[in-house]
């Protein structure tokens, strides 16, 4: 049976390449179809007539993927009954192929089955080939914000963590503040592989002290750049807090010193109000006693108390 099978491929695809059979139809495929990760995906193709010919009837068509060895889908018409093969969760959408549609049904996407793949039509007009592509995409999931504390990072207070995981291809995060200003370049981006080959995308955000913003969102974007779904956190900003006092201490400390430059002056003032009251006696003393300002240089002398006494008198 697999030897029978082989060697009508082989009889096959001699008489294809060598053009012994002219062929008056074709094989028309979308050239790319997107599928979406654990669902049910179709290589769209169909057997078309090149002329109008009657009672076209399809012999043998054959799937293969690229890089497996063994067809995925074979349908054979050689003999009375029809018989189909395929591999695990390959199908043909539609059995009857009466339609002329040769389509390849998967019913569960995943990422394996992404890559090209090829699809021999053999009729009784002739034969005809095409390939065609399959693209898997799945959709990152909602992302997660987190927020940790920073007391070991110079300058950092706290770091924040996006995650989206679940997508596939690779895709990006992207960081904005409540004013929609972008903040992904200092950001960090990793991505991991899964074991089902999604990817798990991290971003982190450090928040340095003195940054004013409360509020950040995470944005998950496809490979193809397009917002998928996004994230925000509300950033509870001790520096925030520090922030608003700065203007607040800017206008305080004027306050401050011309406070104190007041208070100096005042004292100052009354420093000196007091030096020229006591200058004022000092200088009056002599005019009461000329013998004080003598005497006064002269510790031994008597007048010394007189001119003492004279002091207390001119106080009195
Ligand atoms: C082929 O058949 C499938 C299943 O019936 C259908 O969904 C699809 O649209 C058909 N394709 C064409 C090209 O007619
Ligand atoms: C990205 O998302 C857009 C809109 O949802 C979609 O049309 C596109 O196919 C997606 N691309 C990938 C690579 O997932």
């Amino acid at each position: 049976m697999a030897s029978c099978s082989s060697l009508f491929f082989v009889l096959f695809v001699f008489c294809f390449y060598s053009g012994v059979i002219p062929s008056f139809i074709e094989v028309a495929c979308e050239p790319t179809t997107k599928a979406q990760f654990n669902h049910q995906s179709m290589l769209m193709c169909a057997v078309k007539p090149k002329e109008n010919i009657r009672n076209l009837k399809i012999i043998l068509v054959v799937w293969r993927k690229t890089g497996l060895e063994n067809p995925v889908a074979v349908f054979d018409n050689r003999n009375t009954k029809p018989e189909y093969k395929k591999q695990q969760g390959y199908e043909f959408a539609d059995h009857s192929l009466k339609t002329m549609n040769v389509s390849l049904l998967i019913s569960n996407t995943k990422l394996q089955h992404e890559g090209e793949y090829k699809c021999d039509v053999m009729t009784d007009s002739g034969p005809a080939t095409r390939t065609t592509m399959l693209k898997v995409t799945a959709k990152y999931n909602t992302p997660t914000v987190r927020s940790i504390d920073q007391k070991d990072i110079p300058n950092v207070h706290k770091t924040l963590i996006c995650e989206a995981s679940g997508g596939y291809p690779k895709g990006q995060l992207r960081w904005f503040d409540e004013n929609k200003t972008e903040w992904t370049k200092s950001a960090k981006l990793t991505e991991n592989k899964r074991n089902d080959g999604l990817f798990e995308l991290s971003s982190e955000l450090q928040l340095l002290t003195g940054s004013t913003f409360s509020e950040y969102t995470c944005v998950v974007y496809n490979a193809s750049y397009d917002k998928e779904d996004s994230a925000s956190i509300v950033v509870n900003n001790p520096s925030r807090l520090s922030k608003i006092k700065t203007p607040g201490s800017a206008i305080i400390a004027p306050v401050v010193v011309i406070g104190s430059l007041i208070v100096g002056l005042l004292m100052a003032l009354l420093f000196f109000r007091r030096r020229s009251q006591q200058n004022r006696r000092l200088s009056t003393t002599p005019l009461m006693g000329t013998h004080h300002e003598v005497s006064a240089s002269d510790p031994g002398d008597d007048q010394t108390t007189i001119g003492g006494v004279n002091g207390k008198d001119s106080m009195a």
